[in-house]
Parts: C-alpha cells; sequence; structure tokens
C-alpha cells in the first residue's frame, strides 16, 4: 500500500544558500589529517626513559599451562621486567558485562592469543626478541570454534534470550506457506588504521594519567582502578581521536590501556604499548559470526505471517558485549518488516576464539541477513521476485515491533517509494532482464535492501552524557564532552552547535580531548548515538549560558531580556543590531562575576526496557532507508563488480551533510566487504589464519561501487535526535546486505539450478561454485 505523502528529497543547491553553515562545514579533522598533524596514541610526546611493551600471548586455542620458562627473556639485556597475573594488586579481571575475562591468563589458556605476560622493556623490538624467548608448555584441551559445536557441548555465555509476539506456533498452521532454512554469516576484522594502543606516565602520588585509543574511557578509567585495587579518580584517561573504532575499541581498548598501566603502577615510569598488526588481528574479537535457521510462514497474498528464528552467536572465549550484542540481534530481526507473529530467541555460544565484540550494527545486521535470507528463499520457492515480499510487509505507522515499542514516524515504506520512484526502477530491471538475456558470460542481479535501525543504547542506564563548556574572557569557547572522535566527525557536530548557539565562528571554538577528569562516568561513544547524547547536553550548556549572557547583555543595554538575541558576534536588541559585541559582552560578564562555564546533563527521555518481559520502548527513534543494489558477474571467472548501489536515505535533517554522507559511503562499503569478501578463518585448532591483509581482504578503491548515489529524504526529523537530525553511523552499513542478494539474483540468472545458499560472505569463489552446481 502506498502511503500518501509526497516524497521532498533536498534539493540541495537551493538548500545551501540558505543554511550556509550545515554546508559548508567540512570534518575539522581533515585539516590536520591532510598535513599528517592529527595525533594519535603513537604520536605522543613520550618522556624520557619511558619503557615499551609486547604482550606474550597463547600458542593454543585451549589447554592447561604446564610451565612457563621466562629466564631468557628475563635476563635478555634491555628487558626491565616481565608481568603476569601474580603481578596483579587488584582483581586480574576485565570482563565489562559479566566477570569472566581475565587479564592474564592464569592456569588456563582460553584462545589463540588470549594475554599471557607484559614484557617491558627499553624498545620494543628488544620486547619482541624476548618474546620469542619464552619457552611455554600447554596441555590440550579440546578446542571449539564454532557455535554449533558449542550448542551442542552446552557451552554458553549465558542464558538464552527470547522475544516474541503474536502465536507463532498457531499462525504457522494457518500460512499458506511455510518454509526452514539455515544460514550463516562470517564474523568481520575492523580493521581500523590505527591498531590498538595506549601510553601510560605516572604522576604524583601514585596517579596515573593513560592516553588510549578508546571509544570508552571510562570503562578504561573503571577497568585500570578494578585491577590496580585503586579508588578511580587516580587514574585519568585522555584520549585525543581514534585512527578509527568501528566499535573493536567499545570494550577492547581496554586491556592493553591496563597492561600498560599495571607496568607503569609497579615501575614508576611512562609505558606504551602499541599492538602492531599482526599481534592486533590475532588477539582481538571481531564480529561475530552467526549460524541461524529460520521458519517463516507467510499467506496467499505475500503477507509474512509468522516468522521463528534461532541465532546462534559465536560469542568466543569470554562474554565482553556478546549479551548486549545478542540482544540488538532480536530487537532487528525483523528488520523493516511487520509481522505478526514472531518468536526470536539467540544462544551466546561459548567457543575458543577470541572474544567477539562490538562492530558497526551490533548484532542488528546479523538478524538482519537471516530474515533477508528467508524472504529470499520464500521468494524462489514461490516463483515471485523477491521484492515483492518485501514490498507486501514493509512497516506502517503504528505497527508493533516484537520487543513491544510501537513505531512511529515510520519512513520504511516512504524510502522505498522514494526509492523506486527517483531511481526508476522498471527501467532499471529491464536493464537487467534485457542484460540477461543478451548476454550469456556475463548476468546482471539486482537486489533492495530496506533498513531499520533503532537508535539508543539498548541498555537504558547507558543513554546519558554530560558536556563542559567555558567561555574563555576573551570570548574564544573550549568545550569537552564525552564524545570520542574516531572519524565519523562527532566533533565536528559539536562546534556546530556551539557556533549556532552563541553565534560566533567555529575558528572560536575549541573541542578539547575527551578527558575523564572533565567528563566523568561516560558511556561508551557508540550505538551511533553520540551526537545525540553529547550534542543535547553541549546544546543545553550552551542555552545556559546564552541565557546568563542575556541578562548582562539586557542591564548593560537597558532593554529586556527576551528582546535580546546573539548573531555574528554582536547583540541585538529586537533584531537591531547594538554597539555590543560577543567580546565585550563577556568581559562585562567577567566584572560582573558572572559564571562563565557551564556543565549540563543530558539523559534521553522515554524510553524504558524491562528485560523479564522482554517488552519495553528501547529506541529514542528508528533509522530508515532502502538501497538497491547493481551487479554484474563475470560467469566465465566468478568475478564482479557493483555497478550501482543507490539509496533513499533518512537522515532526518541532517545537521552537516558532508559528513553524514561520507558515513553513508563508509559504512555501505564495510557492509559490502562484511557480505562479499572478508572471510576470517580459524583451523579447527583456532588459529587465525587470515591472520595478515594478504590473506584478508577488505574493500579498496577498485571494489566499490561504480556508482553510488544517496538521496536524502526530507522527513519531519526527530526531536530525539539532535537539530532533528538522525544519527547515521551504523545504520547505512546494513544497505550492504543487498549485495549479496544481488549476486544471488546474478547467479540465478545464470543457472537456473542454483540451490539458493545464505552463507556469507559471497566471495568469488562461492559465486563461481554457485554459477556452476547442478549443472552438467
Ligand atoms: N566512522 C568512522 N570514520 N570511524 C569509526 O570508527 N565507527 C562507527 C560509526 N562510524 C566509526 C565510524 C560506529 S561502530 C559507531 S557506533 C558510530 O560511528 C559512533 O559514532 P557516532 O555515535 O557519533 O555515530
Ligand atoms: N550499541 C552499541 N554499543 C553498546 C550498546 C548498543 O546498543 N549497548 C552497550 N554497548
Ligand atoms: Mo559502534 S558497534 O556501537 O561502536
Amino acid at each position: 500500500m502506498l502511503k500518501n505523502k509526497t516524497n521532498k528529497v533536498l534539493d540541495t543547491k537551493l538548500d545551501a544558500v540558505s543554511i550556509a553553515l550545515k554546508h559548508s562545514i567540512k570534518n575539522l579533522d581533515s585539516y590536520t589529517h591532510v598535513r599528517g598533524e592529527s595525533l594519535y596514541v603513537d604520536d605522543v610526546n613520550i618522556r624520557q626513559g619511558t619503557f615499551h611493551a609486547v604482550v606474550f600471548d597463547s600458542p593454543k586455542a585451549h589447554g592447561k599451562i604446564k610451565s612457563i620458562d621466562y629466564s631468557k627473556a628475563e635476563t635478555l639485556e634491555g628487558v626491565e621486567r616481565i608481568f603476569t597475573y601474580k603481578d596483579v594488586p587488584g582483581e586480574n579481571e576485565i570482563g565489562g558485562i559479566i566477570p569472566d575475562e581475565p587479564l592474564f591468563a592464569e592456569d588456563e589458556v582460553h584462545f589463540w592469543g588470549m594475554p599471557i605476560a607484559l614484557i617491558v622493556a627499553e624498545s620494543e623490538f628488544i620486547a619482541r626478541k624476548a618474546r620469542s624467548l619464552i619457552d611455554i608448555e600447554i596441555e590440550d584441551l579440546p578446542v571449539i570454534t564454532t557455535a554449533k559445536e558449542a550448542k551442542a557441548m552446552g557451552s554458553f555465555i549465558n542464558a538464552p534470550r527470547s522475544f516474541s509476539l503474536g502465536d507463532t506456533e498457531t499462525a504457522f498452521a494457518d500460512c499458506d506457506y511455510v518454509f526452514e532454512g539455515e544460514t550463516f554469516s562470517n564474523g568481520q576484522e575492523h580493521l581500523y588504521i590505527e591498531t590498538q594502543g595506549a601510553y601510560a606516565e605516572p604522576l604524583e602520588n601514585g596517579n596515573i594519567k593513560i592516553t588510549s585509543s578508546t571509544q570508552g574511557p571510562t570503562a578504561v578509567q573503571k577497568t585500570i582502578a578494578k585491577v590496580l585495587g585503586v579508588a578511580m579518580h587516580k587514574i585519568e584517561v585522555d584520549v585525543t581521536r581514534l585512527g578509527g573504532g568501528f566499535g573493536g575499541k567499545e570494550d577492547q581498548a581496554t586491556p592493553w590501556a591496563v597492561m600498560a598501566a599495571l607496568a607503569t603502577h609497579h615501575l614508576n615510569q611512562s609505558v606504551k604499548l602499541i599492538l602492531n598488526r599482526h599481534d592486533d588481528l590475532r588477539m582481538t574479537g571481531k564480529r561475530h559470526p552467526y549460524e541461524s535457521n529460520y521458519k517463516i510462514g507467510l499467506s496467499k497474498d505475500l503477507k509474512i505471517i509468522a516468522y521463528q528464528t534461532e541465532f546462534l552467536q559465536n560469542s568466543g572465549a569470554a562474554a565482553d558485549l556478546s549479551p548486549a550484542i545478542a540482544e540488538r540481534t532480536l530487537f532487528h530481526a525483523t528488520n523493516s518488516y511487520y509481522v505478526p507473529n514472531v518468536t526470536t530467541k539467540v544462544l551466546s555460544c561459548k567457543t575458543n576464539l577470541p572474544p567477539n565484540t562490538a562492530f558497526r550494527g551490533f548484532g542488528g545486521p546479523q538478524g538482519m541477513f537471516v530474515i533477508e535470507s528467508a524472504i529470499a528463499k520464500a521468494a524462489n520457492e514461490i516463483g515471485v521476485p523477491t521484492r515483492k515480499i518485501q514490498e507486501a510487509n514493509l512497516l506502517d505507522e503504528n505497527d508493533t515491533f516484537s520487543y513491544g515499542q510501537i513505531a512511529k514516524k515510520v519512513e520504511a515504506k516512504n524510502t522505498w517509494n522514494s526509492a523506486k520512484q527517483l531511481f526508476n526502477i522498471e527501467s532499471l530491471e529491464q536493464e537487467v532482464e534485457d542484460f540477461n538475456k543478451n548476454n550469456t558470460s556475463f548476468k546482471k542481479g539486482l537486489a533492495f535492501m530496506p533498513i531499520t535501525f533503532g537508535i539508543s543504547f539498548t541498555n537504558t542506564p547507558m543513554n546519558h552524557a554530560r558536556a563542559l563548556v567555558h567561555i574563555y574572557l576573551d570570548g574564544s569557547v573550549g568545550i569537552s564532552t564525552a564524545a570520542v572522535e574516531m572519524g565519523q566527525g562527532v566533533n565536528t557536530k559539536m562546534m556546530q552547535i556551539a557556533a549556532d548557539v552563541f553565534s560566533i565562528p567555529i575558528e572560536k571554538i575549541k573541542i578539547e580531548t575527551t578527558n575523564t577528569t572533565r567528563v566523568a562516568n561516560t558511556s561508551p561513544s557508540a550505538a551511533s548515538s553520540t551526537a545525540d547524547l553529547n550534542g543535547k547536553a553541549t546544546l543545553m550548556a550552551c542555552k545556559a549560558l546564552v541565557e546568563r549572557l542575556k541578562t548582562v547583555a539586557s542591564e548593560d543595554l537597558n532593554a529586556s531580556e527576551n528582546d535580546i538575541t546573539f548573531k555574528d558576534e554582536f547583540i541585538f536588541i529586537n533584531g537591531k543590531k547594538s554597539a555590543l559585541t560577543w567580546t565585550e559582552l563577556i568581559s562585562k560578564a567577567m566584572l560582573k562575576r558572572v559564571a562563565l562555564t557551564e556543565n549540563a546533563h543530558y539523559a534521553t527521555p522515554e524510553i524504558h526496557f524491562d528485560k523479564t518481559k522482554e517488552k519495553g520502548h528501547p529506541f529514542a527513534y528508528h533509522v530508515y532507508g532502502t538501497a538497491i543494489t547493481t551487479t554484474t558477474i563475470d560467469c566465465t571467472r566468478g568475478t564482479y563488480e557493483f555497478d550501482s548501489v543507490k539509496i533513499v536515505h533518512d537522515y532526518g535533517k541532517s545537521m552537516s551533510e558532508g559528513i553524514d554522507l561520507g558515513q553513508v559511503e563508509g559504512a555501505l562499503i564495510q557492509g559490502i566487504g562484511w557480505m562479499t569478501m572478508e572471510e576470517i578463518a580459524y583451523n579447527k585448532d583456532g588459529r587465525l589464519l587470515s591472520n595478515a591483509l594478504s590473506t584478508y581482504k577488505v574493500p579498496d578503491i577498485f571494489s566499490v561501487p561504480k556508482i553510488v548515489e544517496v538521496i536524502p529524504v526530507e522527513t519531519e526529523g526527530n526531536e530525539m535526535a539532535i537539530l532533528k537530525s538522525k544519527a547515521v553511523g551504523e545504520p547505512p552499513l546494513m544497505y550492504g546486505i543487498g549485495a549479496y542478494f544481488a549476486l544471488q539474483n546474478a547467479i540465478k540468472a545464470f543457472n537456473p539450478n542454483y540451490n539458493l545458499e545464505f552463507h556469507a560472505p559471497m566471495t568469488p569463489e562461492k559465486v563461481l561454485m554457485g554459477l556452476y552446481e547442478n549443472t552438467k
């Protein structure tokens, strides 16, 4: 059913005149990035005498440690000390959600790459050399590498979770069609350009300052305090920016910071620990691989009546963020569709892989891949185009999600229909059909991918942030928030907010480093909510300062406070420019002893969730969109290119269009990489085989689609989004799922006997096998 609504597509050219700032703004970091001046952990000026550390990690995935001989390593010239669990003064425990993860292995190892000791030496070179001199003897224990094996063995992280809506059992009996199947989606390596690392320096009285490449400064501070057995106020964590995080530094930046701090605590000297790429790939967790099964039931008119699925999440050897990620898989299990009868269940399966962790989408993409697979399967069996089923079930206003939230301001049909119109779907489909008729050795495939993604930390208490804003006496401004800049442009957005409220040029505003002494008890920069949470806090602080300054101005100008506005560094009365400038006003406020600092706290209103019932209203709002992906495959080689990805995306009212477009493009390519080429491989012994960039392929400039077109749908926006500009970091990753199904459709065009399989990534090898399977 078409929603009777006109699609207002933003005309960027026209808008540019009216809202100059929004368009002219570039990611502020780009200036220092292109000059090579941006500072990362490895660029911190280190103190004279700083030690360098390297982690000694397990060479086995599971076993009992029989003996370790450090003697040769310890006596190597330049080695200062080797730290193990025996040197931990507090708790040898770093688990965030469940305390099930030691900082250093004690008697057993649980994954290949598990930290056992920290070697501290005069140089990294010496520390590495020392590492090669350590002898370890491990008695093998059985190794579990897949979620299915773990399930069979009863090896789980926690109790399963399940969401349900309606009566799935009964509903299946009423369906005209019922299909069942299995799916697999592989993990994904974050491949942030800046590897994990931290630099710890001793301050006086046993206090320690840590410069960390983390998305979660408070998690680092809290865990160091726990491991060292000291109060949190003794630990200061500072973050300038990250060379990418993508979720990989929400939790897993912590151990390295803790190790550096531990060494500093004992040695009273600065310690730097930066993982090299090999160590990082081996020791850190990735996106969770999922093995899932589904059952989908439809009516004759292609309505999805019932949907049931069991997700097996390969959590790795410790909980890390797995329970939260599993939960989000359930939240997004029905993607953009309304299904009246749903039962979803997720099992976090404990295996002997490095603990898997947050990765852009946070379990959502894994859930969405399964329902898209189920729909593709149903379409194939019934003999209708997949998009007919997708289209027949798109979410509508006031539909209920399986978790009880009522869908409001839904843009699922709007973005879908806009995509169809704007990109002229009839002619696109005709082109594909004609091409396939006229070509035998190349085939094209097209797929639609709608997305619906909930914005907020699913754990309600995490949805808060603070901002500390100082106006200095020369009128310049310094802002501290909990936001960590990791390439997503959040600092620029904070700056825009302040510039807008104060009406001063952005040159007058500085975004400070993220530091736990200025903004405490923070949630990590994650869940795509960083700009919303920290932006709202910044907005509140700036507005409070403006109110205070208005009083000063009204006294000075003998005007009513209500008539005063600030514009372009001048004070206006009733819209008329006065002689009073921003800088003068600040001086006057100083003389009047008015506070020029404000600290604001924001907590997302309205959201709640009851885990005992698995019902509530966990999300501030949802982000919607639709992508149409077209691919051409070479049927001799199995290789492929993406001709185009055409997207209609719900930005709300984007406050920084260049930045947001960059997020959509980057996320899309990352999603395509996950679905088509990035293949993580462990052997049966739990050793990472894809342990270098020669064996792990990420998208490069040659693998991006030839055309990526992103059109914003202008929506009302949402009050819960910062300046109605919706969160954009994660949702577009899931457009990449369309790439899998576009490839599958192209294979089908070549090989009618192709047996639909849902086993991502769809690598060229898999395409080639699909092209020729069941053929004589
Ligand atoms: N973009 C860049 N360039 N680098 C990153 O590390 N992380 C992504 C996304 N976009 C990331 C990124 C992830 S996983 C999240 S949750 C959001 O940014 C976090 O930032 P936001 O909350 O400001 O959107
Ligand atoms: N998203 C991302 N990170 C998180 C979440 C979430 O919902 N919950 C806890 N960490
Ligand atoms: Mo993003 S996976 O929430 O850091």
